[in-house]
């Protein structure tokens, strides 16, 4: 089975199951503020889970990009990535875990073939991190009608058997989850599902979404119970193609096997951090991410920086990030159009990114060589915070050169600096999951006077390529050759302006894609499944895709003000607005 056969029969399994196909949303949350990443196919939904209608109904499923960098150091051994594919069915207050229980095990068996003896599962057994919620005997029941025995069914605490919130705040719930034997273990090792011996892989969770989590951590009952599903796509196909890992299956074999022939001196972990590292960041710039030194492009910019260490330590000669994300692009151009569609401006920004790298290598070289033979851990810290030179490299040299390195003052320095920058994180992601807070939902809309006035004022070349709303600012990201003049940008907060004033109603509108294109509606996406799109139509001025929230009349949306215009990479500019 390919990775395209398991997609589709997933998707129409639930289909039949009467859930409506939703399509994958970027890999960074729009409107949210509060977290850096999509992590789980749940996180577009949350207002869906929290109790919004949402237009397709209350049973949906699709497939997700998703991206974790929690799991980074583990990537390279068999069964971690940071960019993943997460197939996921929802019941909205809809279905419970009868249902969602027996359709997970019937797609394993039946439609998987997987043999049901070799299928162990864990189920929320009780814990004092949650107080009020009981062990969930229900679905223990379930999985025993269902013919799994006793002895493989493991009840665990809240650390293996409770899922999210995302954020601090949020729906969660205790989960079921699903591993298969794969009858190796790592060294003989014993150990039981969701401890790390390599004799169980996890393939999929089933979260019973009944909590809200709330800013002062009590875990309130929500109005509906959703059930959460996610299965990863890597995992269940290395499961059934027989592989002991996810990099013999067809989704890195094109990368894999370009890796190889590049370099004289191959090594499996580097090999699989190279392959692993590059597929997230081309995913991750095809969705508008630009390397930088903050948030988003800064985990973007550790993943290519790290893979071309891997690649030198591969003995890859000369430029080669762009080649291996050419083969990703290749490998899922049919499931993810915008790799196509950005696919020149993934290539430029690798290689600018790579161009910088060497750059700061050769500088943090020569800085490197000055130090002499005591070289102190904030000597270290100093060649990676000025120079961007990795500690690991350092460390390679010392070793090479025999020289002698503070360690531990460096390990010191280093948490310093993680404080005070988790610190700023902290205080600046600080306002619950989803911001749904009504100054947001303003500059969402004045999003979409801002988008049109653009076009207006600049022409039919511009469109949205990204934007993040917060309570403070406006950050609106969109394709345009050159500068915009002042003239021009003062007349395109004009006409926002001017469209405020009139107070044009905000209406939102399920149509048909055909439709939707009729009224010319533009958008970063078009949604690639679902029979309906949802788009919102500003008077007659402004249609968009879009699935909201929105104020009800632009009066509500109060002063526009454009701050800042700059550039952000090649063909790409970001105005930064506020709200008066
Ligand atoms: N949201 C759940 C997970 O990511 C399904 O495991």
């Amino acid at each position: 089975m390919t990775a395209a056969d398991l997609r589709n029969k997933y998707l129409e399994f639930f289909e039949k199951k009467g859930h409506k196909i939703i399509p994958s949303a970027s890999l960074v949350p729009e409107h949210d503020p509060t977290v850096l990443f999509t992590t789980a196919g749940m996180h577009p939904l949350v207002p869906f889970l929290l109790g919004e209608n949402h237009p397709e109904g209350k049973r949906l499923v699709n497939v997700q990009k998703c991206l974790r960098t929690d799991d980074i150091e583990d990537v390279g051994d068999n069964w971690h990535n940071t960019f993943f594919e997460m197939l996921g069915n929802w019941s909205l207050g809809d279905y419970w875990k009868e249902e969602a229980i027996s359709w997970s095990f019937e797609f394993l068996t039946k439609e998987l073939g997987l043999d049901q003896n070799r299928i162990s599962v864990t189920v929320f057994g009780g814990d004092s991190e949650v107080p009020g919620v009981s062990a969930d005997e229900e679905s223990v029941a379930i999985w025993k009608k269902l013919g799994i025995p006793e002895e493989r069914i493991y009840r665990l605490g809240s650390e293996d058997n409770w899922w999210g919130p995302v954020g601090d705040t949020g729906p969660c719930g205790p989960d079921t989850e699903m591993f298969y034997d794969t009858g190796a273990s790592e060294h003989g090792k014993v150990c039981r599902p969701g401890e790390n011996c390599g004799k169980y892989t996890e393939i999929w969770n089933d979260v019973f979404m009944e909590y809200n989590r709330t800013k002062d951590g009590k875990f309130e009952k929500l109005n509906q119970k959703n059930v959460d599903t996610g299965m990863g796509v890597e995992r269940v196909l290395g499961v059934l193609q027989g592989r002991d890992n996810i990099y013999e299956t067809e989704l890195f074999s094109r990368a894999l096997s370009l890796i190889k022939t590049l370099s004289p001196n191959y090594k499996e972990t580097s090999a699989r951090i190279v392959a692993d590292h590059l597929r997230a960041a081309t995913f991750l710039l095809a969705d508008q991410v630009i390397p930088s030194n903050s948030e988003r492009g800064y985990v973007l910019r550790r993943l290519i920086r790290r893979a071309i260490r891997h690649g030198r330590l591969l003995e890859i000669n000369g430029n080669f990030i762009s080649k291996i994300a050419a083969e990703f692009i290749e490998t899922y151009k049919d499931q993810y159009k915008e790799l196509t569609t950005f696919s020149e401006e993934i290539f430029a920004e690798l290689n600018k990114e790579e161009g910088k790298f060497q750059k700061a290598l050769t500088s943090g070289l020569r800085e490197f060589e000055k130090l002499g033979t005591n070289i102190s851990g904030q000597d270290v810290f100093r060649l990676y915070e000025s120079y961007g030179f990795p500690p690991e490299l350092t460390f390679e040299l010392v070793a090479e050169k025999g020289i002698r390195v503070d360690h531990k003052q460096f390990e010191m320095e280093l948490k310093r600096h993680q404080e005070v920058s988790r610190a700023g994180m902290e205080k600046k992601f600080s306002g619950g999951l989803a911001d749904h807070s009504e100054i947001t939902v303003r500059g969402h809309t004045a999003t979409h006077l801002l988008h049109q006035a653009l076009r207006d004022v600049l022409g039919d070349s511009v469109y949205q390529t990204g934007s993040n709303i917060t309570p403070e600012r406006i950050r609106f990201d969109f394709s345009y050759k050159e500068k915009p003049t002042v003239e021009q940008l003062k007349k395109v907060e004009e006409v926002v302006n001017e469209k405020i004033k009139l107070n044009l109603p905000v209406k939102k509108e399920m149509l048909s894609q055909e439709e939707a294109d009729r009224k010319g509606a533009i958008g970063l996406f078009k949604q690639k499944y679902s029979d309906k799109v949802s788009i919102y139509e500003i008077g007659d001025y402004s249609v968009e895709y879009c699935g909201g929230p929105h104020v009800d009349h632009t009066s509500l949306v109060g002063k526009f003000r454009i701050i800042k215009e700059e550039s952000v990479s090649a063909g790409q500019r970001r105005i930064k607005a506020v709200l008066e």
